[in-house]
């Protein structure tokens, strides 16, 4: 248990120490939008809320999962919580496994109930685990939502990790059947492929963040733990959130007709998000809504909760501004604009067979 709580509290170190290392290019910076001088609206008209499914979130990003369950990372989600109630934002928690052993432990998560008793809350446990942990961890946190994360990349790097991957899907099929709220699934910043997507819808899963490559790197994190056991030579493993948004089944962008009438598959996007334009960008590829996790766990370290709230106003106001220089009054519009790939992201989206050309020229067919 003794290393299980410095792993939380060395996670939180490593992953404040990446943000602090200045800026690098990211495949957000090959993503850009063909400028219409004459199509923007006014930021007035804009807004900002989200439908995902059952779900209206009052702005399209939310506070992504990370952490809880030491006494400096119960003081952090304290933080996130009372800025999330103040604003508005969706948030979910670090892993609750501890959580669900140890009613000490169990605080560090509870305050984010108890500081935001009305807002939108996600729990948070990785693959492998039961149903029954599954409901009593929603439970805990009176949870509206519960993020699942499978994270093959970072078990495998990670010395105290898992390497039986085997049994993850089945797994997943019985909490999905059995919890009581909807299951986010997500990865931890190696992204989902098309793949993956296509096995979680067929499982039934209604609600996926493809948490990709570019922010937070989990693998640098467990190597500078562990650096005996280094996996270094994985580096640049996975896929970034746009490649993974641009490379995403039909099914997870489109309206759909599924059992229960019509509805979606929703699909939320993050890893390494910095500011409104990435958020904007990943709307633009089809996410729903946007996760932000090591943007603004740097933001409450640095400036407490207060800092947090001034952040997401500036994020909210800027995001309208976005919305209205490109012509969009809701995020969904955004899927109308006219992208640009270059790079990595250009080359990744040529080696899937993606019809970048398309991409280029969506504003055409309206
Ligand atoms: C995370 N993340 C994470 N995800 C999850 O599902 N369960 C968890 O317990 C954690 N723990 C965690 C701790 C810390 C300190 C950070 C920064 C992140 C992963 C997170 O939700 C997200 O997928 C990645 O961090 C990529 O997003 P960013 O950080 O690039 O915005």
């Amino acid at each position: 248990k003794a290393s299980r709580a410095s792993r939380k509290d060395d996670h939180v170190r490593l992953a404040s120490a990446q943000q602090t290392e200045g800026p690098r290019r990211t495949d957000f910076d090959d993503l850009e939008f063909v400028h219409h001088a004459l199509s923007g609206t006014n930021p007035e008209l804009v807004d900002l809320s989200v439908e995902l499914g059952e779900w209206t979130w009052p702005t399209p990003f939310y506070v992504n999962g990370m952490t809880g369950g030491t006494e400096t990372t119960a003081k952090i989600n304290r933080d996130l919580a009372i800025a999330a109630a103040e604003t508005g934002l969706p948030m979910a928690c670090g892993s609750m496994s501890v959580a669900l052993e140890d009613a000490e432990a169990a605080k560090g998560f509870t305050v984010i109930r108890e500081e935001n008793p009305d807002g939108f809350v996600m729990g948070n446990l990785g693959a492998g685990r039961s149903a029954d942990d599954a409901r009593r961890a929603v439970e805990l946190l009176n949870a509206d939502a519960l993020q699942l994360h499978i994270n093959p990349v970072q078990e495998t790097a990670m010395p105290e990790g898992t390497r039986d991957f085997s049994t993850w899907l089945s797994g997943l099929e019985d909490i999905v059947a059995a919890c009581p709220v909807p299951v986010v699934v997500k990865e931890v910043g190696f992204g989902l492929s098309r793949r993956t997507l296509q096995l979680l819808a067929d499982i039934g899963v209604q609600y996926a963040d493809v948490s990709g490559a570019g922010g937070t790197d989990f693998l640098r994190i467990e190597n500078d733990r562990s650096p005996a056991e280094d996996f270094s030579m994985l580096t640049g493993f996975g896929q970034s959130a746009l490649a993974c948004l641009l490379d995403a089944p039909s099914e997870w962008t489109t309206e759909t007709t599924m059992d229960d009438g019509v509805s979606n598959r929703v699909l939320l996007a993050s890893g390494g998000v910095r500011n409104p334009y990435d958020v904007v960008k990943a709307l633009a590829c089809g996410a729903r809504a946007v996760g932000v996790a090591g943007t603004f766990l740097q933001t409450v370290l640095d400036h407490g909760p207060g800092g947090l709230v001034e952040l997401v106003r500036t994020w909210q106001t800027q995001t309208s501004a976005l919305f209205a220089l490109l012509g969009a009054q809701r995020s969904t519009d955004l899927t109308a604009t006219d992208l640009l790939t270059r790079g990595r992201l250009g080359e990744f989206a040529r080696l899937r067979g993606i019809d970048v050309t398309a991409l280029s020229h969506r504003s055409d067919v309206l």
